[in-house]
């Protein structure tokens, strides 16, 4: 059953348009996919959501949001530690030459998480559990440390670069520019979305481990001396978090503790509240856009999976189908990113607080696009329901809000029917609708069912007469009669249905 609805959303997306492999009429390579029509619709929508409630709605500190460049100097990311620490162990077959990244072969093998471990301990654990490889049997080889970043040569090939492996580094490279230009006080963040690239060793599950994605992260800077939190916090403090303990981990049993934000700041699980602040806002966040809270949970990295330099690293984990996942890294960096490159560059890095001089704290939210894009497709996909498989999207993100229908293929209809998208269109606040006068009305309501549309407004003979429409909700199919005059109203309404006390929206 799990691998089927991983399957079937695979199927889904590739027969409505929201992700496919790139160059697929090639031999596509693996880690890469393309959004269709409705997939980079949807992408667009939930960015614009998450920059409404992140960016736009946060009222506790300012956020800046930039949009730095792609590629990034060999300088830069030699101080960020990228350079010479952002590997993967990875091994060979010594029959088929396909590659495998050794600890998650450990880990779906043998059940062993097996992050911190050296390239010499993974061969040791592979050599003496008969670890072979998936695919052939074969014996495996050849084990490395494999570099994940691309590497560039600029200009004429005088100069290194990569592309960038996080949007992070953009957001600490332009620190002090920021603070001098938005005559920034702490605390503030700033926030970027845009694409990343890794080259993953072996990229699995459709869009969920790619080489090229999309984050959305946030770099709260605050001063060490004022840990007291954001002034929000009060707000979302006795929101209930889910948070699967380090003593859990080790204990093997993975039963998360839920307790409120305050509270895990409290007992001394989150370290400050900045990060509990961010951890209360995802749950509502995510809550919105249809994943219960029982299927979240913030996994406490264990000691040997958090870089030295961080005050706490909580992966906030969804379930699917195929298991837990990570959809948000979220993590204290301490000062490590500013120290470290205001070394390597010479710049001051350091800002005042008060009349005493501090290297800002970063609490860091990195939410992964393609993977809660997925995750939203899972979690709205139901079969059974009626004869079609149904996408219940959350309204906020879904492509197409409204389907405009002519009830039948006659002039008198299709003419109103077009009149009524075109309005809809160029109206005020743009709606994304679409026209469908293509088979029965029956096959067309499937079509936009499939599709997560969210309405389908139907042209009748009772429009001809008194201008009226009837509005189908795709959730319970129910149909409403309702005044041309209204829709534009009801459609712009319906988008936000739901989303009260979220945070969101
Ligand atoms: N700046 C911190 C950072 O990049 P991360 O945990 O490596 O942290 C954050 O990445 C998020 O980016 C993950 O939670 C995941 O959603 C997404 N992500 C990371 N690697 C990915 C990949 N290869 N394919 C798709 N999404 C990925």
């Amino acid at each position: 059953m799990p691998e089927q609805l991983a399957e079937s959303i695979v199927q889904l997306a590739l027969r409505r348009g929201f992700f496919n492999p790139t160059a697929e009429i090639y031999r596509a390579s693996a880690g890469f996919y393309d959004l269709g029509p409705l997939g980079a619709l949807m992408k667009n929508n939930l960015i614009n959501y998450w920059i409404d409630t992140f960016v736009k709605r946060e009222t506790s500190f300012d956020v800046y949001l930039i949009d730095g460049s792609l590629i990034l100097p060999y300088d830069a990311l030699k101080a960020s530690g990228h350079v010479d620490k952002f590997t993967d162990p990875m091994a060979e077959c010594k029959k088929c030459g396909r590659a495998h990244r050794v600890d998650q072969l450990i880990e779906d093998v043998l059940g062993l998480k097996v992050e911190g471990k050296s390239i010499e301990e993974l061969q040791e654990i592979v050599r003496k559990n008969g670890v072979s490889c998936p695919n052939c049997g074969g014996e495996l080889a050849g084990f490395k440390e494999h570099h994940l970043m691309f590497k560039l040569s600029v200009g004429g090939g005088e100069e290194t670069a990569f592309l960038r492996p996080e949007t992070a580094q953009n957001i600490f490279l332009n620190f002090k520019r920021i603070a001098f230009s938005m005559r920034a006080k702490l605390p503030f963040a700033v926030a970027q979305v845009g694409k990343s690239f890794r080259n993953e060793i072996s990229p699995r599950q459709s869009i969920i481990r790619l080489r090229e994605f999309s984050q959305m992260e946030v770099e709260v800077f605050f001063s060490p001396l004022r840990a007291d939190g954001p002034r929000g916090f009060e707000e979302v403090g006795d929101t209930v978090i889910r948070v699967l303990t380090r003593e859990e981990q080790m204990r093997g049993n993975g039963e998360a503790v839920e307790l409120r934000a305050r509270d895990a700041v409290e007992e001394g699980i989150v370290p400050n509240r900045f990060l509990a602040y961010y951890l209360a806002r995802e749950v509502r966040f995510f809550q919105s856009l249809g994943i219960p809270p029982e299927n979240m949970r913030f996994r406490h990295l264990l000691p040997e999976e958090t870089p030295h330099y961080s005050g706490g690293n909580f992966d906030l984990e969804v379930k699917f189908s195929f298991g837990w996942k990570e959809i948000v890294g979220n993590a204290y960096r301490r000062d490590y990113d500013l120290t470290v490159h205001s070394r390597h560059s010479g710049e001051d890095l350091s800002m005042d607080d008060n009349g005493v001089k501090v290297v800002p704290h970063v609490v860091e939210p990195s939410f992964g696009v393609e993977r809660i894009l997925y995750a939203i497709l899972e979690y709205s996909y139901r079969e059974g329901v009626r004869e079609w498989p149904l996408l219940m999207l959350p309204r906020i993100v879904s492509p197409i809000k409204a389907v405009v229908l002519p009830l039948l293929d006659r002039e008198a209809l299709t003419s109103r029917a077009w009149e009524v998208y075109t309005a809809l269109r160029m109206s005020r606040r743009p709606i994304y609708v679409v026209y469908d006068d293509r088979g029965s009305i029956g096959r067309r309501y499937a079509r936009a069912d499939e599709a997560g549309a969210n309405l389908c407004i139907t042209i009748d003979f009772q429009t001809l007469k008194d201008n009226t429409v009837t509005v189908r909700d795709r959730d319970n199919a129910q149909q409403v009669r309702v005044k041309i005059d209204e829709l534009e109203e009801i459609i712009f309404n319906d988008m936000y249905r739901g989303l009260e006390g979220t945070g969101g929206g």
